[in-house]
């Protein structure tokens, strides 16, 4: 049954769980990511909305249990001064966006505002603090507002804005991209700065909760997390980013929906290119923190293409196709099977930017595949992972070939397992036998997402072009699973 075989192994102690927090998301001040994707304005009559905040997000946004939500940036971040952010929206100074488009915003879309918004969604708010242009006091002050419930300069200003109990942020950034837009500083240098300001990044909940984590390395530059890993004491940190984007040329990134096969080539090969990077990033951590304190935390990750005809270059709104479908698909199960280091990861970004899950223009919304496939998979989040090794044909292109096939597994607290699966080859169905170690399952069912062209996508015009079907092809016989899957497929399987 085709040249595809894997091993799902079922112990019946399994030794970690994937944290649900590798499903999270990212949300900067970026074209139209916060203002007219988040948030409309209080006074906003035609989209429904609690306090600016859209109606029609939060309930996608929940349906997919987002887990977290970085903001303000990406190199926003760095450029970003809270205080501007909050009081009496029309007293608030404005500020030039000058890595998004060089945009005047009026800052009406604040600490509170966000923080709120996290509330309705249900997700942990991740905080990227202004390292490069702030300093430790500004930062400081940050934390001590939005954590400390007790008296003090900052709680009062927190409450005279009319917020009295503390949010309690665990996950807080320090600088992004502190190598390029947050300073271009040596990884010598930004250790030594990441250790002043995570000294002043304190438990003000009093929980044991904060979670820090330092500015992280671009793709495969190593030396940035052996440097902090080495140089950074392990009481001060708690994460280490990595961020890396599915791209075929920096120069040259293609379009997003005209692309041809050998652009979708080069994207996948860049995206699965994950797979090494955590590798290798994983491997050097080891060296320094082998019992795993550390999480590397992949905060920013996706597809980057040129921006869609006559929008401005600076805003990154792209469209988002079935190629989007086989990045993420196949990125989380990376993350998945690589989560005794991985424990945190964000899409880049939720609403309008880059590998959006959601685009929206004015008072419409769409679903992207990529949210169809976050959406189906969010069944692995917090579940025990389930150990399954693929040995799979090649997705070949010229001479160049890529693994056809890539899937991860886990069970879930109800007893149930979910495989899921990807077969990125656009021209063969991938049949595969998947051997099961240690259960004896009585049924499979499964959904799958799939499309006619790898360009497929939806629209304005056609929201539901693209949307989870039932699966009918998987079959289960002892402990023996065949399933056939369709080119350029997801397929998330449950067994019971
Ligand atoms: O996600 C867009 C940008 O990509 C972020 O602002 C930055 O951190 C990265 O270079």
């Amino acid at each position: 049954f085709g040249q595809n075989t894997a091993t799902l192994t079922v112990p019946a102690k399994p030794d970690r769980t994937i944290s649900r927090q590798i499903y999270g998301h990212f949300a900067e001040h970026l074209g139209r990511c916060i203002y007219g994707g988040f948030y409309v304005g209080e006074n906003n009559t035609k989209i429904p909305n609690t306090a600016g905040i859209r109606h029609d997000v939060v309930d996608a946004l929940k349906k997919l249990k987002v887990p977290n939500l970085r903001w303000p940036g990406g190199c926003f971040a760095d450029t970003y001064h809270w205080k501007d952010g909050i009081g009496p929206k029309d007293q608030r100074p404005t500020i030039v966006n000058t890595w998004w488009g060089g945009v005047t915003e009026n800052n009406s879309f604040g600490t509170h505002d966000f923080l709120n918004m996290c509330e309705l969604i249900g997700a942990e708010p991740y905080l990227a603090g202004n390292m490069a242009t702030g300093g430790v006091q500004e930062l400081a002050d940050w934390v001590q507002y939005t954590n400390f419930a007790g008296v003090s300069p900052m709680s009062k200003l927190r409450r005279e804005n009319g917020r009295d109990k503390p949010w309690n942020v665990k996950y807080w950034g320090i600088g992004n991209e502190a190598w390029g837009c947050g300073g271009n500083m040596t990884a010598e240098y930004y250790a030594n700065e990441y250790r002043k300001y995570a000294t002043f990044v304190s438990d003000w909940t009093n929980t044991g909760g904060i979670f820090r984590i330092a500015s992280g390395a671009n793709s495969a530059d190593y030396n940035w997390t052996e440097t902090l890993m080495k140089n950074v004491p392990k009481n001060l940190i708690e994460g280490v980013a990595l961020h890396h984007y599915a791209v075929i040329d920096w120069n040259k990134k293609g379009p997003s929906t005209t692309f041809t096969e050998q652009g979708y080539f080069a994207t996948m090969k860049s995206a699965l290119r994950m797979e090494e990077l955590v590798q290798k990033h994983s491997a050097i951590m080891d060296k320094y923190d082998p019992e795993k304190k550390v999480a590397l935390v992949v905060d920013e990750w996706g597809g980057w293409y040129e921006v869609e005809p006559g929008t401005n270059p600076g805003f990154l709104y792209q469209q988002n196709t079935m190629r989007d479908a086989m990045i993420a698909g196949s990125t989380l199960n990376i993350f998945n099977n690589h989560s005794d280091r991985v424990r945190m990861a964000n899409l880049a970004q939720a609403i309008n930017v880059l590998q959006a899950v959601i685009l929206t223009d004015e008072e419409k919304m769409i679903l992207t595949p990529t949210y169809h496939v976050m959406e189906m998979y969010n069944v692995h989040q917090d579940a025990s992972y389930l150990p399954l090794t693929v040995k799979s044909a090649d997705y070949t292109l010229g001479n160049e070939k890529l693994t056809a096939v890539n899937g991860s597994a886990s069970r879930d607290k109800n007893g149930v397992t979910h495989v899921s699966l990807v077969n990125i080859d656009p021209k063969k169905k991938q049949e595969i036998t998947i051997t099961i170690d240690g259960a004896n399952y009585k049924s499979v069912s499964g959904r799958i997402l799939a499309s006619k062209n790898l360009q497929d996508h939806n629209s304005f015009e056609k929201p539901n072009q693209i949307t989870p079907a039932a699966f009918k092809g998987a079959k289960l016989k002892g402990n023996s699973l065949k399933v056939e899957l369709p080119p350029f497929s997801v397929v998330v399987l449950e067994m019971k």
